[in-house]
């Protein structure tokens, strides 16, 4: 069982990928995670995310992986680290690059096949890109003003801040020229604007029901 989640920023991703994944005792894999730890190895070696080549002769010595809700960086859990203001921002802009993606899509598909039972997988480009074979497809969307919120509320940011921050992470991974976020031509789309987590998860576990009737 292979569900996969995109979405932009605050839509509500990690909490209902969890939630979903714990509902079925399958694996939760965040690949955000990823990028973000990547980020955080650039701003380290004060690397600008931009540098197209610099960004390339690091990834050729680095080594990200996922296991038990923490990632690793070249060994070092870094699942602290990597939610500040500077390694998001960081994280979108390094995403942009081709080679980045191509690097990250095969180790998260290496992930999620050993993983045992299945996986959630949450991300941009799940359904599109990483897991286009995926058993059920999710893509959630809220307004932008509850997705700020959500933000603020999350990591302490005023609502002005969290704003400005969703809107151009968002636009920046939706206009991107190598796997935008967009939602897949078979996605369920779930506006989660109104809705309370618990609503989120039945309706995703339905849509799933529904998929798997023959
Ligand atoms: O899901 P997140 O906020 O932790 O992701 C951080 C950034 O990583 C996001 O702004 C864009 C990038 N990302 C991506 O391009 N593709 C993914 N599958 C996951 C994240």
């Amino acid at each position: 069982m292979i569900i996969a989640v995109d979405g932009p920023a605050g839509s509500g991703k990690s909490t209902i990928a969890a939630a979903v994944a714990d509902r079925l005792a399958i694996s939760h894999v965040d690949t955000g995670a990823m990028y973000r730890a990547l980020a955080l190895k650039l701003l380290r070696s004060d690397l600008p995310p931009e540098d197209e080549a610099g960004v390339a002769s690091v990834l050729a010595e680095t080594d990200i992986s996922l296991g038990n809700g923490h990632v690793l960086l070249d060994g070092e859990d870094v699942e602290g680290l990597i939610r500040t203001p500077e390694v998001t921002a960081a994280s979108s802009r390094v995403a942009e690059h081709q080679a980045v993606r191509t690097w990250m899509v095969d180790r998260q598909r290496r992930v999620v096949h050993r993983a045992p039972g299945g996986a959630v997988v949450e991300g941009r480009d799940i359904g599109t890109v990483v897991l286009p074979d995926a058993d059920l497809k999710v893509y959630l969307t809220a307004s932008e003003e509850r997705r700020a919120h959500r933000r603020s509320a999350q990591r302490g940011a005023t609502e002005s801040e969290a704003l400005q921050e969703v809107s151009s992470r968002d636009t920046r991974d939706m206009t991107r020229r190598y796997s935008p976020l967009r939602p897949a031509e078979d996605a369920v789309v779930i506006d989660t604007t109104d809705l309370s987590i618990d609503e989120v998860v039945e309706s995703v576990l339905k849509a799933m029901r529904e998929r798997l009737e023959p």
